[in-house]
């Protein structure tokens, strides 16, 4: 048969196991069945098989799943075990279902089959991320704490308004996703080589029948382009980067005693018996630059790629999915250290206010009452070195005005500014975090999770 005659030309050699991909195949095992009927089934409706060796092969594709991916024959990829199983087991009638295609086209369609999967998988987990940020945004929109520019104490703000800092960022994250997804779910089958064939194939049939929105258009294009790689690679590692500063976010608040991440995202030491680290979200931060590498090994690989199909493409789909594994699993594990942790509602509190945090709001309070905003700036500056109270306020009011702080403003409304609660509670401007505004975020948080 066919088969045999190509096994004796092109044993491989020495090179047999470096030209095969049949172990990374077992991830499109089943992807590669599916299709593999598919295709049967059209080439029976346009009449190019008949429906009898048709019969045969979809019989004996049925048996090789029940076998399993492990029990295929030898072969340079799974496509070409699967084939030689059929023939195998229908005869050399079995050499039929390979008929108006090439594995260009049908690898394709495997890998953009099963990734359909994976990435709705991806989507999933960032949905339940959404989710755990906005419950706890949700229990702790008065609970205040200390918020940072270049980590360095800067104005008190909320847990809620940090949390919902994160869940706007993966919302955006998911659209990537979703976006890549309607990309991915096109049909090349039937593209064969590149060139396209000389049967009266179906094409809209296969893509129907195998789920896919559409087909792409040239047949060229459909079996060697892996821009649907590259863009599902660079969205999941643009949410691995979100996980990141999520993750260095919770690191540095375990440190702080802010956040107590639950035993089950925590780990021991082996000799130090009082230490609880954080090495779930260590391990988050360091997938965002597992995700960067895939990237960059797939960018580097289709860069001056030449039409049609290279060989070079089979080690571009393992980059794919190991972004989508590592970038899930971490994504899952992050959801999961976000809904477990208790948050230090006293020790938040406690530093809201720390670095004389409240310095802007008394700034902003000082020029809402006629003062220019540089000249309380330098006001509020030169307090913020006698002391950041209300004594050392006068104080410098004396020395830059000549007055004392109370010529300006209400020394009680100036008390509330240095009040991080009340400070939080004036910051109402939209998407700020004031309790009301707050409140809007969450609404919109909430409809969209619905709506993706
Ligand atoms: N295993 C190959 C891949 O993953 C598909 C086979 C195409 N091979 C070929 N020599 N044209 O890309």
């Amino acid at each position: 048969a066919s088969g045999v005659v190509r096994r004796d030309r092109f044993s491989g050699g020495p090179a047999r196991s470096f030209l095969s991909s049949l172990a990374a195949d077992e991830r499109i095992f089943e992807a590669d069945l599916e299709i593999d009927r598919a295709h049967v089934l059209m080439l029976a409706a346009q009449e190019i098989v008949d429906d009898e060796t048709a019969g045969d092969i979809l019989t004996a594709l049925d048996a090789i799943e029940v076998e399993g991916h492990g029990s295929l024959p030898d072969g340079e990829d799974v496509h070409e075990a699967i084939e030689t199983a059929v023939i195998d087991q229908v005869g050399e009638e079995g050499g039929k279902m390979h008929t108006a295609r090439s594995r260009n086209d049908e690898v394709a369609t495997c890998i953009r089959y099963r990734l359909r999967e994976d990435v709705l998988d991806a989507i999933e987990t960032t949905l339940a991320l959404r989710e755990s940020l906005i419950d706890v945004a949700s229990a702790h929109t008065e609970t205040v704490m200390p918020g940072y520019t270049h980590l360095q104490p800067a104005q008190p703000t909320t847990v809620a308004h940090w949390a919902l800092s994160y869940e706007g960022a993966i919302r955006r994250d998911t659209e990537r996703l979703l976006d890549a997804y309607a990309r991915i779910n096109q049909s090349p089958l039937g593209g064969a080589a590149f060139a396209g064939t000389t049967f009266d194939i179906d094409r809209e049939y296969t893509a129907e029948l195998l789920g896919f929105d559409s087909v792409i258009q040239n047949s060229m294009d459909a079996s060697s382009s892996r821009d649907f790689l590259l863009e599902t690679t660079q969205a999941l590692s643009t949410h691995a980067t979100t996980l990141s500063g999520l993750a260095e976010d919770l690191i540095i608040f375990a440190n702080r005693g802010f956040v107590d991440l639950a035993d089950d995202y925590s780990s021991t030491s082996s000799i130090m018996p009082q230490k609880k680290n954080p090495d779930t979200l260590e391990l988050v931060r360091a997938v965002a630059g597992d995700a960067a590498g895939n990237v960059q090994g797939l960018t580097t690989m289709l860069k001056g790629l030449p039409r049609a199909y290279n060989r070079d493409l089979q080690r571009a789909t393992t980059h794919a999915w190991d972004a989508v594994d590592a970038v899930t699993e971490a994504s899952e594990v992050a959801a999961g250290a976000v809904a477990t942790a208790d948050w230090n509602e006293e020790a938040l509190e406690a530093e809201a206010g720390e670095g004389f945090s409240t310095a802007t709001g008394v700034a902003d309070l000082l020029a809402a009452n006629g003062l220019p905003f540089r000249t309380a700036h330098e006001l509020v500056a030169s307090a913020a070195e006698q002391g950041a109270d209300y004594d050392a306020l006068d104080a410098a009011a004396e020395d830059v005005l000549g007055e004392p702080l109370e010529a300006y403003v209400d020394p009680d409304a100036v008390a509330d500014a240095l009040d991080p609660a009340q400070s939080v509670a004036s910051r109402d401007s939209q998407g700020g975090p004031a309790p009301t505004a707050v409140a809007d975020q969450l609404e919109y948080a909430r409809d969209a999770i619905e709506s993706d």
